[in-house]
């Protein structure tokens, strides 16, 4: 294990695996440092770019969990009207400084108690490795919160780690099971389903990237 990973860990193991205020603590702890954020490489999901570059329309775009933003950024850059939230206040506040130029709505909000109006609200919903981040007794509560938000036509993008043999891991990231993938959008219309991995993943990696419609 890397001392990256290590130090997550570290901090899961203090605080409780089954609590989302782990995220504050490390996105605190690293104090601007990026290479403490193990999951940020300071680039957009590349399956979000392709998935937007297939889009032609463009509107308001809500990232949920958008760590150090750079998914917000990117998104932004390509013409889409963006809000973007992170539990974590650090995280928030060290994105705002990262992407000073983008004209983004930086919010600090929790994905289980959402501000009401804003369900059917975004032309695009967007999370990249939020619920495979989440323990599953808070994912399954978390998970159905982001169908709502989409306004009719829009669309919803989760982009994480597939687990094809549904077999426990030990997390986090917990990989998701298609099953549980696909009850995400129950509510909409699957548009596409797609799998692949990174360069930068060991061999066992595979990711997707799932998108529904309203
Ligand atoms: C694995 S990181 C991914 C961050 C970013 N999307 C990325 O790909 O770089 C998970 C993020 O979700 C945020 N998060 C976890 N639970 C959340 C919740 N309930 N509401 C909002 N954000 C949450 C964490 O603070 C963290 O920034």
């Amino acid at each position: 294990m890397d001392e990256v990973r290590q130090n997550a860990m570290k901090i899961i193991d203090e605080i409780g695996e089954n609590r989302l205020d782990w995220f504050e603590k490390l996105y605190s702890n690293a104090a601007g440092n990026q290479y403490w954020i193990p999951w940020s490489d300071g680039a957009p999901h590349r399956f979000l770019v392709e998935w937007n570059l297939q889009i032609k329309s463009r509107g308001s775009a809500l990232v949920v969990g958008c760590g150090l933003g750079e998914d917000a950024a990117y998104l932004c850059r390509e013409g889409w009207e963006v809000t973007a939230f992170d539990i974590s206040k650090s995280a928030v506040e060290w994105a705002k400084k990262n992407h000073p130029n983008e004209d983004i709505k930086w919010m600090v909000a929790d994905l289980l108690n959402l501000p009401n109006d804003w369900k059917n609200s975004f032309d695009l919903v967007v999370e990249v490795h939020i619920l495979q981040a989440i323990p599953e007794p808070i994912r399954i509560i978390a998970a159905p919160k982001l169908a709502p938000l989409v306004k009719k036509k829009g669309h919803l993008v989760c982009i994480g780690r597939l687990s094809e043999k549904e077999e426990y891991i030990d997390g986090p990231p917990w990989p998701l099971s298609r099953s549980f993938i696909d009850s995400i959008g129950n509510s909409l219309q699957p548009v596409d389903f797609v799998e692949g991995n990174l360069s930068s993943d060991e061999p066992t990696t595979i990711r997707f990237r799932s998108v529904w419609r309203k």
